[in-house]
């Protein structure tokens, strides 16, 4: 029997649960998040017509429908927005809200109401994590789950341990396909470029491997402070808020296999394939700062040894990465707002072709940098031969992707968009985030001693001593605001 090759043997199975959604219910609706950067990702949407189903709120809070919509509209235009009149009435017209304690079978039973004759709805918890399973318990109970999409905000536990209990909890009332946990760098058009340069040209490739890299350094640096958020900053610290999420979400980009087949999970399976070849972290490899100051923060504990600075030295066990160290460093308080993932190249010899130029001198190592904050951009530096200099020097090939396609979605926007289509490839499965923790997770029981440094510097200086082997840290490249690059 001969088969079509273009008809499968086996017709895919379809998932109950990645069906459009017909109604979006936030939990949390009125506070911090939803202000920031719900209300402004949900207008946009709605402005681009990608918005299409009710959007119901639910909280605590004893607030009547206008007044949500009165705190939409603020929300929108404090971050900037000039608001579109039409786009902002079209999304006031889908608000409604629940008002109830969590705690409560009653309330859910007004959300069921309110959602009454949908049949996809996607909760969006935007609420502390450890309400998370009280929440999916009461929509459970409630009959709400059948064919749902529970979404979830950071932090997935404060160590392996804690994330697999949480996991376990809300795996009581929730399938894993039924949990959409949100990274927002997974939204962020530099993560996607970094894998689209890498998988979509010829040209980077064949480099991309232990042959000719000498190693990658992922840099992100904020140059403000903990600020207000001391309550929230200081049982947490850099590492757990940034590194094992966000910035391992970037090494994974920097250094995963080309996904094999397709849909969601093709990305997802390489990246738990990548994350289960890297080393656990090595304490001895890990320099903790903190800035001088935050102690004085509301809410950081007296004598905190939180480190608002983390670098760190990680290794890949696997046949293209043998050999190449990755490193990640991250502060707040250093002397820019900028995140970028930079490939550093081995060294050729020196080049000497008899023209006067080049001699004994060894050419810079080429570097290929991709820039994913505050915009998207990719460098490529290389050794070349200018006239204006007496030899050879590092010329920088600069392309800014802001200015070749526009601005592109906030990251925000791109995962609502997402959790309402039902594209779980933009969220984390409980595999990685546990990956992740298995990782760091030396690094949170045996952690070296804190250092301080000075605001506005970048970081304490032994962190200079994880990279000294490979010529110290690079970068990172900072756009100017009149444009010029450094
Ligand atoms: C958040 C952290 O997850 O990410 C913050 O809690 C950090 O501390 C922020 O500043 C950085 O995100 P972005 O998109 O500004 O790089």
């Amino acid at each position: 029997m001969t088969t079509d090759p273009a008809t499968p043997a086996t017709p895919p199975v379809p998932d109950p649960w990645s069906s459009v959604a017909d109604v979006l219910v936030v939990f949390g609706i009125t506070g911090d998040l939803a202000r920031v950067m719900t209300f402004r990702s949900l207008y946009r949407l709605e402005l681009r017509g990608l918005l299409d189903c009710p959007v119901v709120g639910v909280a605590g809070d004893d607030w009547t429908l206008e007044r949500l919509v009165q705190h939409a509209r603020d929300s929108v235009v404090a971050t900037g927005e000039t608001l579109d009149e039409d786009a902002f009435g079209r999304l006031a017209g889908r608000l409604a809200y629940v008002q109830g304690d969590f705690d409560e079978p009653a309330t859910y039973a007004r959300v069921g109401e309110a959602i009454s004759g949908t049949k996809h709805p996607v909760f969006y918890l935007e609420i502390p994590p450890f309400l998370f399973g009280r929440v999916a318990r009461g929509l459970a109970e409630a009959g709400l789950t059948t064919e749902a999409r529970v979404v979830v905000e950071k932090p997935f536990g404060h160590d392996l341990e804690s994330a697999k209990a949480l996991a376990a909890e809300l795996h009581r009332y929730l399938d894993e396909a039924q949990l959409y946990r949100i990274d927002h760098y997974l939204g962020k058009m530099g993560y996607e470029e970094i894998l689209y340069l890498r998988f979509a040209n010829t040209v980077l490739e064949p480099l991309w491997n232990r042959s000719y890299v000498e190693c990658v350094q992922i840099t992100m640096a904020e140059d403000f402070g903990v600020d207000d958020r001391g309550h929230f900053y200081d049982p947490v610290g850099a590492l757990r808020d940034v590194v094992v999420n966000h910035l391992m979400q970037v090494l994974a980009a920097a250094a995963m296999e080309p996904p094999s087949g397709r849909g969601p999970d093709a990305l997802r399976d390489a990246v738990v394939t990548l994350f289960r070849a890297v080393k656990t972290a090595d304490p001895a490899h890990y320099v903790r700062g903190q800035y001088d100051g935050y102690q004085d923060i509301d809410g950081v504990a007296d004598g905190s040894t939180t480190e608002t600075y983390a670098a760190l030295r990680l290794e890949i066990d696997n046949w293209r990465w043998a050999g190449v160290p990755f490193y990640i460093r991250t502060g707040k308080r250093l002397p820019a707002t900028q995140t970028e993932m930079r490939v550093v190249f081995r060294a050729p010899p020196p080049v000497d072709l008899g023209l006067g130029a080049g001699g004994d001198r060894r050419p810079v190592r080429d570097e290929f940098v991709v820039k994913l904050d505050p915009s998207t951009g990719a460098r490529l530096i290389v050794d070349a031969r200018r006239a204006d200099g007496q030899g050879p020097q590092a010329i920088t090939l600069d392309a800014e992707l802001s200015e070749e396609g526009g601005e592109g979605a906030t990251p925000y926007e791109v995962l609502l968009h997402a959790a309402i289509v039902g594209d779980s490839g933009r969220f984390k499965r409980q595999d990685v985030v546990e990956e992740s923790w298995r990782i760091v997770q030396p690094l949170i029981d045996d952690p070296p001693p804190v250092h301080p440094y000075v605001p506005g510097t970048w970081g304490p200086a032994i962190a200079s001593s994880l990279v000294a082997e490979h010529g110290g840290w690079q970068g990172p490249w900072i756009v100017e605001p009149d444009g010029a690059g450094r």
